[in-house]
């Protein structure tokens, strides 16, 4: 969930469990309990939380005709469609299966499922840092900030509601 106040963020790890070593992950995207819910209709699976950077990397997927609101980056954005349309509110392009997405950082843009798309859209994401909520499009305003402290939080408490093992989440943790 974003974070609306502040104050310091950790990983909420001990010492001896912070690895610096490569690993992999394995997304499942069949198994509905490994969704956590996102926004209206959008779910995601978490790929790696870079606490280094505050950013983080995540499998998200969407019903035809939800959206994300808008938000603001403050880092860049990688991104690979693997399912469904979609596209920001702000570009005139639609994205589909194979389309890759750079974005740099500095821009503000709403995401929404399209809602010709013929399935859910599922699309990774590589978010280099935080980004901020805005109250509108347009000249918005601070709403909420999310990084990859406040998505491991959400996932976190995801896990635990659908009894599933949260220690696997502190190995994507880096
Ligand atoms: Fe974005």
């Amino acid at each position: 969930m974003p974070i609306a106040t502040f104050s310091s963020f950790t990983d909420g790890l001990n010492h001896d469990q912070r690895s610096r070593d490569h690993f992999i992950t394995n997304i499942n995207l069949e198994d509905d309990r490994l969704w956590v819910p996102y926004a209206e209709g959008v779910w995601f699976q978490p790929c790696h939380f870079n606490v280094t950077s505050g950013g983080f990397s995540v499998v998200l997927k969407g019903l035809p005709g939800s959206r994300i609101g808008t938000h603001y980056h403050v880092g860049t954005v990688h991104g690979y469609t693997l399912r469904g349309f979609w596209r920001y509110l702000e570009h005139d392009w639609v994205a589909k299966p194979g389309t890759f997405i750079y974005e740099p950082a500095g821009e503000a843009h709403t995401l929404v499922i399209t809602e010709d798309s013929p399935e859910p859209m599922v699309a990774l994401f590589v978010v280099g840092g935080g980004l901020i909520y805005l109250d509108k499009p347009l000249d918005g305003c601070f709403a909420a900030y999310e990084d990859g402290f406040s998505i491991l939080e959400l996932c976190r408490k995801h896990y635990r509601q659908a009894g599933l093992d949260v220690r696997q989440l502190d190995l994507l943790v880096r």
